[in-house]
């Protein structure tokens, strides 16, 4: 099978490092891409929000199958502009990619499919917002509408920063305060069938021990040891199907990946969030274990056969990913610093050195070109293995003024404590 895979981040490196080592892969291409791809596929140039370009990239290489990585694509209907091109496509159209192109609109459809998911007012007006926080009282969760990379969403018990949030978003969602640990459930659909993957969790704030900004996540594990054994079940009965059903009842099925961020509540799972896409970084460390070859999987779902797949099969083992992020990210980063010690750190058994925002500067040396540089992604027998090997790696790159977290799957690996 011959695959486009389109995107540029560590999610997009992972997919493409997955279809490279896939039996039923002959040819992996990527667009735009990035340089830690050029070993594994082709790279060319296209504006990955351009579904004619996309499709006519996709038609003059022979791709049989299109996979596309990040959700602005998506909510701009390329994946519509590849099927309609007669090329098979991983992804949602733009209607369905709505999910996550707007919270207000997931909170409908959520409504809709009685999916359990966080009290929410949608407000326009200053008056609106304080109204609705002084509803529901501190912690305050203010939500911008649209897409905004993982950093439209502010946490916070200080009012007049939910204030200040609010104004500067315009169409805005406040929630309930949901506590309790975080998990991401990924489903692959068809939009009928839905085959959920094992449960990851993400470090979504800049700094250790959960302080700092939200980020467009630091790092990620999986499987989950402290996991409740129904969880999977539990989740794929009360909100993916659920969700995947209502969308199809609405004459706009979604096909595609269907990311549930879920908080596990003392009164239950509920839903924090949808995307329409894999997540960045828990795919990194989830396509390090998955044993189902992965075109099957996204083929499957962008052929409609997903019944006939199956449940996805997992490695016996963990997996830890640690983002390296530039200065100053997620404010605005500083680029074009150099990388150095990549080769000495991606040599180390069990580990992949995942470039996200990386590039070649002109005289050819890489250096940083965005806010999450690498994921270095590291397996092991256990999370503590796979930590240790991920955080060595980590150790040879080194990145002028670049930060980590130190405490990646920490407390689950036992060694916490
Ligand atoms: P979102 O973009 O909706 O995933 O929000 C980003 C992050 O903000 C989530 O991963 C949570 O850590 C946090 N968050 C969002 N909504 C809530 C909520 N209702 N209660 C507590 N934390 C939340
Ligand atoms: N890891 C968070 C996201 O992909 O949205």
């Amino acid at each position: 099978m011959r695959t486009l895979v389109i995107g540029t981040g560590g999610r997009e490196h992972a997919l493409v490092l997955s279809l490279s080592r896939d039996p039923h892969v002959t040819e992996v291409h990527v667009a735009p891409g990035n340089p830690g791809m050029e070993m594994v596929a082709t790279r060319h140039d296209v504006d990955p929000l351009d579904g004619d370009a996309v499709a006519a990239l996709a038609s003059s290489v022979g791709a049989e199958l299109v996979v596309i990585g990040p959700e602005a694509p998506l909510v701009a209907g390329v994946a519509d502009a590849v099927r309609a091109a007669g090329i098979a496509c991983f992804g949602p159209s733009a209607a369905a990619a709505h999910l996550e192109g707007s919270k207000a609109f997931a909170k409908q459809v959520m409504a809709a499919a009685e999916v359990p998911t966080a009290l929410a007012h949608v407000c326009e007006t200053p008056e609106e917002v304080a109204d609705a926080l002084d509803a529901f009282g501190p912690t305050y969760v203010v939500k911008d509408d649209a897409l905004a990379a993982g950093k439209g969403v502010v946490v916070s018990d200080d009012r007049q920063e939910a204030l200040d949030h609010a104004a500067a978003c315009g169409r805005v969602v406040i929630e309930e305060f949901l506590d309790g640990p975080e998990v991401s459930l990924f489903a692959i659909t068809d939009g009928s069938t839905v085959l959920p993957l094992q449960p990851a969790q993400d470090f979504k704030r800049a700094l250790d021990d959960d302080a700092g900004p939200n980020t467009g996540g630091m790092g990620a594990y999986t499987p989950l040891p402290w996991a409740p054994d129904d969880l999977v079940a539990d989740v794929t009965r009360r909100v993916l199907v659920p969700t995947v059903d209502e969308m199809a009842r609405r004459g706009t099925p979604f096909q595609g990946l269907l990311y549930a961020g879920l908080a596990l509540t003392r009164r239950g799972v509920k839903v924090v969030e949808f995307n329409a896409r894999f997540g960045d970084p828990e795919t990194q460390a989830l396509l390090a274990l998955l044993d189902t070859p992965l075109s099957s999987l996204l083929h499957g779902a962008a052929t409609g056969v997903l019944a006939d797949v199956g449940l996805p099969a997992w490695k016996d083992a963990s997996a830890v990913t640690v983002v390296i992020a530039s200065e100053n990210y997620p404010g605005t980063p500083r680029t074009g610093d150099v990388i150095d010690g990549i080769e000495v750190a991606d040599a180390i058994e069990h580990v992949d050195v995942i470039h996200a925002g990386t590039a070649r500067d002109a005289e050819g040396r890489l250096v940083t070109a965005g806010g999450r540089v690498l994921s270095v992604t590291a397996t092991g027998s256990t999370l503590a293995e796979a930590r240790q090997r991920a955080y060595e790696s980590v150790d040879y790159i080194h990145i002028r003024g670049s930060h980590h977290r130190t405490d990646i799957a920490l407390a689950a690996s036992g060694e916490g404590e």
